[in-house]
């Protein structure tokens, strides 16, 4: 049997040795290590060794498998190289062509105004945190003065994941699950994906929101009035006029929505603004005592400013995209003029 391994070796050795392309390399290849190959054969007849040969004779087989892969595995690459060089001296390949060069990607539009938000407000000293897209309804609605059937709930069709837990349709869930670990002061800010259930050219059923919250003693509406005109002077420019406008949200009170004078138009009235000459940018409010309460914050300590604005609805004004769903279809000849 030891002899039959030395035959094989010299064997398949001196056919190697005759394999001038690479079909034949692979041809010895498979007859000797296959699975139906010769070695493999001799290995798989190991039971009929005399049992003090069979460390031995084990022992060669493997030797000479490695030795065989190796010399295949080499002569493969020498073939492989060979041909290259053969291209290249024969002018198949004019090496004097100019490369085809790569184009740089660009940040996409949203992820800029993210980045550029979370930049000013960093500069007025508010950090940025996250919290998670599979929210708890407790978190998503109810924390925020949203009870099962809270009439507010219908402003935002959800899409349920179980009974008791959905994709969060806005950012202020966030705000719950900071108060609920950290003490005052707080000032933070939360970016991330949100998702209901709409779809035309001014909503996806998922979208960018950023959550804001800022609480502290003594703070009061002028606080809120003047971060966040300081912020929309920052990203649409000095000569921006604000509008603060009473509204509802059942987690703020006093609400207000801010708008700015129509980008398009400067406030004549055109087709972006409605002809009311004002852009709708973000919600905002005091925090309702009810959610600190739920947090357990004591309401006559504390008191504090929320916002929340949709990051999708600033770019499209900032840059005059007229429908939202350009932005996720990925056309590269889109993408590229921002
Ligand atoms: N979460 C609200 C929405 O998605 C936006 C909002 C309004 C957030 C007022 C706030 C706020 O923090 O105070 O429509």
């Amino acid at each position: 049997m030891i002899a039959g391994i030395q035959q094989l070796e010299n064997d398949a050795l001196a056919e190697l040795e005759n394999a001038g392309s690479q079909d034949a390399l692979l041809a010895v290849k498979t007859k000797y290590l296959g699975r139906r190959g010769l070695l493999t054969g001799l290995l798989r007849n190991i039971s009929q060794v005399p049992a003090e040969e069979k460390p031995l004779f084990g022992k060669r087989c493997n030797e000479v498998k490695v030795l065989l892969e190796n010399k295949i595995e080499e002569s493969l690459l020498r073939l492989s190289e060979g041909a290259k060089k053969q291209t290249l001296t024969r002018g198949k390949i004019d090496v004097t062509l100019p490369g085809r060069g790569t184009r740089p990607g660009r940040i996409h539009p949203v992820t800029q105004i993210r980045r550029e938000i979370c930049d000013i407000f960093s500069s007025f000293g508010f950090s940025v945190v996250e919290g998670p897209e599979v929210e708890l309804d407790y978190y998503n609605f109810e924390a925020l003065n949203m009870p099962p059937d809270h009439p507010a709930r219908d402003m935002q069709d959800t899409f349920y994941i179980e009974e008791k837990t959905v994709l969060r349709t806005h950012t202020s869930p966030v705000q719950v699950r900071v108060m609920q670990q950290v003490k005052p002061p707080v000032r933070i800010l939360s970016p991330g994906r949100v998702y209901r259930r709409d779809s035309d050219v001014s909503h996806t059923p998922m979208f960018h929101q950023i959550e804001g919250l800022l609480v502290d003693y003594d703070v009061s509406f002028a606080d809120l009035k003047g971060i966040l005109t300081a912020f929309l002077k920052r990203v649409f420019g000095d000569a921006t006029t604000l509008r603060f406008r009473p509204s509802f949200f059942p987690f703020t009170e006093p609400s207000a929505e801010v708008d700015i004078r129509c980008v398009m138009c400067a406030g004549r009235g055109c087709r972006v603004c409605g002809h009311s000459g004002w852009l709708e940018i973000l919600g905002s409010g005091m925090v309702d005592p009810t959610v600190f309460q739920n947090v357990g914050y004591d309401a006559e300590v504390y008191s504090g400013f929320a916002f929340g604005l949709g990051l999708e609805r600033i770019a499209m004004l900032k840059y005059g995209i007229s429908d939202i769903r350009l932005l996720f279809e990925n056309d590269i000849r889109f993408l590229r003029q921002f």
